[in-house]
């Protein structure tokens, strides 16, 4: 089967720069950027009024000063929080950043994204949807296209609301560790170019059934270069790490 355009290089940053700066924020990027990574991957939810920024947990509580739910919060009260001081004192003061600010950033650069879409419990649909109409607007311009995100999601009922919202745009099925036994027809059920699994739960016979089923494979979060290489050469597409230090990058 036919294997769809997969424009995303062999190596993309996790949440910016792995664990060499607070992850999710432009300083995080910008750290990747400097060891020549090209390609992030974020993790993107709503705030309580609507506005799209960078946070993996539902809480502040671990990558700022803040505390409570992400959901709770007004994007002024959020944009407020110091998202720097836990991680080090070199990146006191670093804020949350918008979606919209670290597109821009992204498209400036030549920086490509692959937008985990992690909604706040209960808030599936309508972050799917958001993230979705979100991205279509920042990469619309045909001088944008060739960085049009990646969307991903662990959740089903977010893809699909992505798919709804802007069908267009590729999207990939995150599983974690055990990878359920019908990925495949999740995959297919909100129209995936990709399986997106745990790098230690993938085999060669699993890429080969998913690349004979018309899917790309990422993985995440492999840290080892012997790992990794091990995992291009059963044919995975792309790499997600957070050693941005120790693999070079790879278009
Ligand atoms: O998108 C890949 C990876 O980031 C998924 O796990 O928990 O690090 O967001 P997590
Ligand atoms: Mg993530």
């Amino acid at each position: 089967m036919n294997l769809p355009a997969w424009p995303y290089p062999k190596t993309i940053a996790h949440r910016g720069a792995g664990k060499l700066a607070p992850e999710n924020t432009l300083a995080a990027i910008r750290h990747g950027v400097s060891f020549g990574y090209r390609a992030t991957e974020i993790d993107v939810k709503l705030s309580g009024d609507g506005t799209l920024l960078l946070m993996h947990d539902d809480t502040t509580n671990r990558c700022s000063d803040g505390r409570g739910r992400v959901a709770a919060k007004t994007w002024h009260q959020l944009a407020l929080l110091d998202a720097g001081s836990w991680h080090s004192k070199d990146y006191a003061g670093e804020p949350i950043p918008t979606y919209w600010r670290v597109a821009k950033y992204c498209i400036a650069n030549g920086v490509m994204l692959n937008t985990e879409i992690k909604p706040c419990i209960g808030r599936e649909r309508e972050t799917g949807a958001a993230v979705a109409l979100e991205t279509q607007a920042l990469f619309s311009a045909p001088e944008h296209a060739h960085l049009k995100p990646l969307l991903s999601s662990f959740s089903t009922e977010a893809l699909i609301a992505a798919r709804d919202a802007a069908p267009e745009l590729d999207r990939a099925h995150l599983f974690e560790n055990p990878l359920p036994t019908d990925w495949l027809a999740r995959c297919k059920a909100v129209g995936a170019i990709a399986l997106d699994a745990n790098w230690r739960t993938l085999t060669p016979d699993i890429v080969n059934e998913a690349h004979a089923n018309g899917l790309r494979v990422a993985c995440y979060t492999c840290n080892d270069q012997a790992d990794a290489e091990r995992l291009w050469s059963w044919g995975v597409d792309s790499v997600i790490t957070d050693a941005v230090d120790k693999i070079a990058f790879r278009p």
